[in-house]
């Protein structure tokens, strides 16, 4: 057998290899525009990863080429969400940042039934592929009274990972994040695919997965929300951003409605009517001083 050295470089010149300074300024304004992600100079290296081998898959001669070519598209051409689901990031696990769920089982559920709920609504506001809200509908079927319905909204603005969320299917290396008492919820896969598992259909049933812009105008879904995860993802928005983002929260919960955010994440840095009610909680009403 014959061996072939490694393909190390993208392009075929050092100077189409990486990416000029006005390229990297051409995409870091598009991104910020479409997506709400700012990506700073240390992002340069990453947005080059993830651009480069499709730019050479697609036989662009390099990014100002690309760029070229974007140039001549209108904009409802579907190569402007190739590039939304280029540019994010997507890392999720299930049963993330548990402390949540606590929350939910100390502060939220005696709260619904005290209330004399007969539904909760739930917005996973940055679902990625999927952990979140199935996570959440794990928890509940098992926390919540049999006479409290759920129903969840889940969105993303990455189509291809939207995909993988309503598949609700993951491989085994996955299986060690759900926690034993809720992994009665997916179903092992045997045989050819004993590699993977798959949630089961009547929790799904409880979610509706769509795409969904953040930084668009319009309001989500048709209903008020009780409770809203948008975690792990205002950490990429700048200041100005978050309060675009945190106000249209805000305007889609109930009068009781509580938020939570990434434990890396906080919304000190902006003015909304949120109230801080526990370490990355907030709710409209309660402790806390409106900033
Ligand atoms: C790091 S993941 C977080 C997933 C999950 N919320 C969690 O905490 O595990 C961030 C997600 O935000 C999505 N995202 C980025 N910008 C967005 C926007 N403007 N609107 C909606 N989703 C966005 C990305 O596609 C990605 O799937």
């Amino acid at each position: 057998m014959k061996l072939m050295a490694p393909d190390v470089s993208i392009f075929s010149s050092k100077e189409e290899k990486y990416m000029q300074d006005e390229d990297f300024a051409y995409f870091q304004a598009l991104v910020l525009n479409m997506t709400g992600i700012s990506l700073g100079e240390k992002k340069r290296d990453l947005l080059q990863t993830r651009l480069g081998p499709y730019i050479r898959d697609n036989n662009f001669k390099n990014f100002s080429g690309y760029r070229q070519y974007l140039n001549t598209l209108p904009s409802d051409h579907a190569e402007w969400q190739k590039l939304i689901n280029l540019v994010t990031t997507n890392k999720t696990d299930f049963f993330r940042e548990p402390a949540h769920f606590d929350y939910i089982e100390t502060n939220l559920i005696p709260q619904w039934i005290k209330m004399g709920k007969k539904e909760v609504h739930i917005w996973s506001a940055a679902c990625s592929s999927g952990e979140e809200p199935y996570t959440l509908a794990m928890f509940l079927e098992s926390k919540l009274p049999k006479d409290i319905k759920y129903k969840f909204f889940a969105s993303d603005i990455d189509t291809n990972i939207l995909v993988k969320a309503q598949n609700g299917v993951y491989p085994h290396s996955k299986y060690h994040e759900i926690p034993e008492e809720f992994k009665k919820s997916v179903d092992l896969g045997r045989g050819v695919v004993s590699d993977w598992f798959r949630i089961k259909k009547n929790l799904k049933d409880n979610i509706t997965f769509e795409i969904y812009n953040l930084i668009e105008d319009s309001m989500p879904g048709n209903q008020l929300f009780d409770l809203v995860l948008c975690r792990n993802v205002m950490i990429y928005f700048p200041k100005e951003i978050i309060k675009i983002v945190a106000d249209k929260i805000y305007q889609s919960t109930t009068k009781e409605g509580t938020l939570f955010i990434g434990h890396s994440e906080s919304l000190q840095a902006i003015k909304s009517g949120w109230l801080p009610h526990a370490p990355s909680v907030y709710k409209k009403v309660g402790k806390g001083k409106k900033r």
